[in-house]
């Protein structure tokens, strides 16, 4: 008898060894759990692990954590569940930090979805060897900055969405191994420059978004290595300028430029984009008449949908002091001073 309950004691000190949750990140969380053919909640103490989470793990589909109040991610916060499932972890106002290895023993996530808390810190090793996890999404948080790696090998990432954050600049080794990352979302963040082959790392992108930066610079080769790359959005930035060289991204069908501050196109750059654009937004720039006229023109030949108006008003667009009826590159001394200024600011603010 007294060997029985030895044994027991023993057995029991095992199991808890084993257990993954060593740090509790949560404190009586209610977590929504949905399966193929019914869905509820179940409240939740230290972590979220195969342990304490009941589901069927051939018909789990999804694991919600909204509206909890929790600051930090610890190691092993949701761990050990092998379903292919979705984790969503949104609109929790206090949840600010994901510290190493908070996502443990995930090996078939299919998606992370953390959007809408108030994420300003994440260590490295999140986001490590989740071979198929097809995407993150961290939009609407504090993010600035993350670390080199915060991405480290997910081959099978396809989607990465950081719009909505604070993010001055964006680094292509945040990521490594990120083969197959076809999409990549940045808008409404604070990015103000673009360098020299900034995505090379990530030969499959083919969609990225930076519309409602902050640009004003974008080296002439920062989309090198962009192969595959079809839409390019860099509308309502602080461009003056649009000379890139687009022989490097062949593909390239769609290209937003519209709501910045250019007023000039180039021949050369305009041959880079004919064989593959099908569309070029350019409305709400302070063109020059007669690039405005070139570039129509030219979109005309090549049958290319250049979309230059501004919601339905009428067409805007510049005479400069000087080569009126040429599409010359030009400074700001050869527009009449009030006429650029005219073009800053967004564009219902001319409808009236
Ligand atoms: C991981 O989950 C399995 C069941 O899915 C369980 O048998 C095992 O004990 C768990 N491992 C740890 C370390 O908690
Ligand atoms: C977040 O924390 C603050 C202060 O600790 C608290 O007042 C608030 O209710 C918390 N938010 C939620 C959603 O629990
Ligand atoms: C939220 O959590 C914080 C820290 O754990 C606690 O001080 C606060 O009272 C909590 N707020 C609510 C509404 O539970
Ligand atoms: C996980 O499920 C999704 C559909 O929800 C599917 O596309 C994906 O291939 C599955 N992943 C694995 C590893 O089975
Ligand atoms: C990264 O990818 C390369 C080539 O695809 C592969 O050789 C290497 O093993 C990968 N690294 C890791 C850590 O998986
Ligand atoms: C051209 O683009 C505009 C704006 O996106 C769209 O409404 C129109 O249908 C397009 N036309 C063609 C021929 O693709
Ligand atoms: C665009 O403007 C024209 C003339 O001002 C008007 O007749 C038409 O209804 C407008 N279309 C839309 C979609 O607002
Ligand atoms: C065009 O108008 C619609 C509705 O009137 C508005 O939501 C949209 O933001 C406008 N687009 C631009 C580029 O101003």
């Amino acid at each position: 008898m007294l060997k029985l309950v030895f044994i027991l004691i023993s057995l029991c000190i095992v199991l808890s060894h084993s257990k993954v949750c060593k740090k509790k990140s949560f404190s009586r969380i209610s977590v929504w759990i949905q399966e193929e053919n019914r869905e509820r909640y179940q409240i939740i103490n230290g972590c979220i692990t195969s342990d304490n989470l009941r589901y069927n793990s051939d018909a789990l589909k999804k694991v919600r954590v909204s509206n909890q109040n929790f600051s930090t991610l610890k190691k092993g916060a949701v761990a050990n569940i092998s379903a292919n499932f979705t984790l969503q972890i949104s609109h929790n106002p206090n949840f600010t930090t994901i510290m190493e290895e908070a996502f443990l023993d995930l090996p078939n996530v299919f998606e992370v979805d953390l959007n809408d808390n108030m994420i300003d810190w994440i260590e490295t090793n999140t986001f490590s060897n989740q071979l198929f996890l097809a995407a993150i999404d961290l939009s609407k948080n504090q993010l600035e900055i993350l670390l080199h790696q915060t991405f480290y090998n997910v081959p099978n990432l396809e989607i990465i969405d950081f719009s909505g954050n604070k993010f001055q600049f964006f680094d292509q080794y945040w990521f490594y191994n990120a083969t197959r990352l076809s999409m990549m979302l940045l808008h409404h963040n604070r990015i103000s420059s673009i360098p020299r082959a900034s995505f090379i790392t990530l030969p499959s992108l083919t969609d990225i978004d930076f519309e409602n930066n902050q640009i004003s610079y974008i080296h002439k080769l920062a989309f090198e290595g962009l192969q595959s790359l079809q839409s390019l959005d860099l509308e309502k930035n602080k461009l003056k300028s649009i000379e890139l060289d687009f022989f490097q991204t062949p593909n390239l069908n769609f290209l937003g430029i519209g709501e910045n501050e250019i007023t000039y196109i180039s021949d050369q750059t305009l041959s880079g984009l004919q064989t593959s654009l099908r569309s070029l937004w350019i409305h709400f720039n302070p063109w020059q008449c007669s690039c405005i006229q070139k570039v129509l023109n030219w979109g005309a030949l090549y049958n290319i949908n250049v979309s230059f108006k501004c919601n339905n008003t009428s067409l805007f667009c510049v005479v400069p002091k000087v080569s009126e009826n040429e599409c010359t590159e030009l400074t700001e001394e050869d527009f009449h001073s009030n006429c650029l200024k005219e073009f800053k600011g967004i564009c219902q603010k001319l409808h009236s």
